[in-house]
């Protein structure tokens, strides 16, 4: 018999996503759940987009405009650009598998820093392609070595830079970037993912909107899943040179974006008060949140991000994977993350003030009791 596929597709990861609340409620038999997994935005989703979405939801029966043109020009004026300068996405995560097969053929590399966001070794695998890795070095990017291979190795085609980065929330500033844009060859494409680049309070932070009007082989991905909270609507999207916009624009569905996704994000953009209240939230409760982990004994990435990624310390009575089903028991859903190879930690989103309170509570109860045999 023929194989079934391809072997480069037989053993792809599998994204893992945060786990649903209705499947949390079935197995563990609780309700009032509070999920801190997905690094989704625990005030909710923009009042004005939702609102939007309702005035919208007898057009059902008519499909997107394919175009993207209202948001398009909207996304255009937000960050000075041109609207050909816009590809807009079914999440920032289409646009990611989008580029690996744009631009990724079977002889070319993808760079990647690990732990980082796993759709990019996903998007290199599904398409036959080596991934070159360069391991995070103290929890942060190691940019020279990641521009030093970059520089040597010829098959360097594509690098993925998120920042801050998924899972760490660690991010860098404008001169290590700069440093690192000016070693790396002008023909590889740098990816700048920027998903929670809204809860930045770095004052060195660099917008890559800035890098992409100077290096045409740049594009610089933001989301509407964080701030905007609008998760469930699934619109991400791309700046870059319109050559590269173009290329994308001729792979992606025709209607790839939902009408309620690109009225939803056209009046999140506009919703100052939901902006500003989402990222003050952020930055008085991670904090908070970082500094009462720690005070129980864990190890906490310096986040800039809506989350953080916690390590129990060696020894400790407890593995991750029990503190996590631990936690699930007490109706609080955070992200194991053995998968990027950190099997001594979780990935806990900020929830609100009421969640974070439970979350420690429930760390004071389970830490409490060591459990059998330890
Ligand atoms: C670094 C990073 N990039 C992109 C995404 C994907 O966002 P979207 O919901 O737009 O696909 C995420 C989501 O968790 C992320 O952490």
């Amino acid at each position: 018999m023929r194989p079934l596929v391809e072997p480069h597709l037989q053993n792809l990861p599998v994204y893992v996503a945060g786990k649903p609340i209705e499947e949390t409620e079935r197995e563990y038999g609780v309700s009032n759940i509070a999920k801190l997994a997905s690094n989704e935005n625990c005030l909710g989703a923009s009042p004005l987009a939702t609102e939007a979405v309702r005035q919208a939801l007898d057009k059902g029966h008519l499909y997107p405009d394919a175009g993207g043109y209202a948001l398009k020009a909207r996304l255009a004026r937000l960050h000075d650009v041109g609207a050909a300068n816009i590809v807009l996405g079914n999440g920032t995560n289409e646009i990611i598998t989008l580029l690996c097969r744009a631009l990724l053929g079977r002889d070319d590399v993808l760079l990647n820093a690990w732990p980082s966001f796993v759709v990019y070794r996903i998007g290199a695998r599904s398409h036959g392609v080596l991934e070159r890795v360069v391991p995070l070095k103290a929890g942060a990017y190691d940019l020279d070595s990641l521009a030093q291979v970059a520089a040597a190795e010829r098959a360097v085609k594509l690098v993925f830079l998120a920042n801050p980065n998924n899972p760490t929330g660690t991010c860098f500033g404008k001169d290590e970037l700069d440093a690192f844009l000016h070693k790396v060859p002008a023909d590889v494409v740098v990816v700048l993912d920027e998903a929670y680049a809204d809860y930045v309070r770095r004052p060195d932070y660099q917008d890559g909107v800035a890098v992409v009007s100077r290096r045409p082989r740049t594009m610089l991905l933001r989301t509407f899943s964080k701030v905007y909270g609008l998760a469930a609507y699934r619109v991400g999207y791309g700046v870059g040179d319109p050559e590269l916009v173009r290329l994308l624009e001729s792979l992606r569905d025709p209607f790839n974006v939902s009408s309620l996704g690109q009225v939803a994000a056209l009046a999140a953009i506009d919703d100052v008060e939901h902006l500003a209240r989402s990222r003050a939230h952020n930055a008085t409760e991670l904090p908070r949140l970082t500094r009462a982990l720690e005070a129980r004994g864990m190890s906490v990435a310096p986040s800039q991000a809506n989350f953080v990624l916690a390590t129990l310390p060696e020894r400790h009575h407890l593995t991750a994977a029990a503190l996590n089903i631990e936690l699930l028991k007490r109706a609080l859903i955070v992200r194991p993350v053995a998968n990027y190879d950190l099997p001594a930690s979780l990935r806990i989103t900020v929830g609100t003030v009421g969640e974070n309170d439970r979350l420690l509570a429930a760390l004071d109860a389970i830490f409490a009791v060591p459990s059998a045999g330890s």
